[in-house]
């Protein structure tokens, strides 16, 4: 078995990046792996997601990329039924990410911490900001893979081309080795009755060809997302026969794959 560290980025605030990991989290720990999302946004979206009372920063990740962590990393588990644990955000990451960028080795903070400290689960999930500043440049380099949520929407699609690009050169700067590949493009809140959305999702498979990425099925769009958040689970917890709940097992068969170190479906 391998240890997946699979990052959510987006160029673009709202693409749905916290939805799929906590989506993404659960259908994996359903198929028996253990899941770690630590949330890299200072707006500490997992918890609302995950329906967590906000933490003291010491039992966050600050404590974790702070310079005098021991080890011992703060994991909160949620959901009950199976084996998922959150290492909770704060506000006071944008503080730290400040202070990253003159620190030694600031960009590798997350990923020294990893190495030094390792988390024991089969899948880590981090949960990125929408800005591409220093946490998300921290998240670039701990990964072993990327996933990228696209809206259907021009400036989306532009930004997540943009994106692609920001991941290759930042992995460049950073010598990481090996760079950690895009997984792929998954198209969100897809919604038919749109013409706009029919109409992007036509063109998405030409540009992420254009830019070698392969491009998942659509999740679509349902105000059921909303509501399965307001109650802090997953759609699969809160509407179990939801149609949407399908729409995570394509990905979550080649995280499965490459946990089990077998090669992903192109
Ligand atoms: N498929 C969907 N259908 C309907 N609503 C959705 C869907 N996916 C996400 N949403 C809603 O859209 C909003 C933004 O989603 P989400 O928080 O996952 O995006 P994000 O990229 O993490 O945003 P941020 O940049 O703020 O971190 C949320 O209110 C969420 O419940
Ligand atoms: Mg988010």
């Amino acid at each position: 078995m391998k240890q997946i560290v699979l990052s959510l980025l987006a160029n673009a605030g709202g693409v749905g990046k916290t939805t799929l990991s906590v989506h993404l989290a659960y259908e994996m720990s359903r198929r028996g792996f253990s899941v770690a999302m630590i949330d890299l946004d200072p707006q500490r979206s997992l918890d609302v997601f995950c329906g967590l009372p906000p933490a003291e920063a010491s039992n966050t990740l600050v404590k974790v990329l702070s310079k005098d962590f021991k080890g011992n990393w703060s994991l909160v588990r949620v959901w009950q039924d199976h084996k998922v644990e959150v290492c909770q955000g704060h506000p006071l990451l944008a503080e730290i990410a400040n202070e990253l960028v003159i620190r030694k080795r600031g960009e590798y903070a997350l990923s020294d911490r990893l190495k030094s400290s390792p988390l024991p689960h089969n899948l880590i999930i981090l949960d990125c900001p929408a800005t591409l500043g220093m946490l998300n440049v921290n998240a670039l380099a701990a990964s072993t893979h990327i996933l990228v949520p696209v809206q259907l929407e021009m400036k989306a699609i532009s930004g997540s081309a943009e994106l692609v690009e920001w991941c290759i050169s930042t992995a460049e700067e950073l010598h990481l080795e090996p760079r950690p590949p895009i997984l792929g493009f998954v198209p969100s809140m897809y919604d038919e009755s749109v013409a706009m959305h029919r109409q992007y999702l036509e063109q998405l498979p030409e540009i992420a060809n254009q830019l070698h990425l392969k491009l998942y099925p659509k999740v679509r769009n349902s105000n059921e997302f909303k509501n399965a958040s307001a109650h802090g689970l997953p759609l699969q917890k809160f509407r179990p026969k939801h149609p949407a709940c399908k729409d995570f097992k394509p990905i979550a068969d080649d995280l499965a794959a490459l946990i089990k170190d077998k090669k992903e479906k192109k």
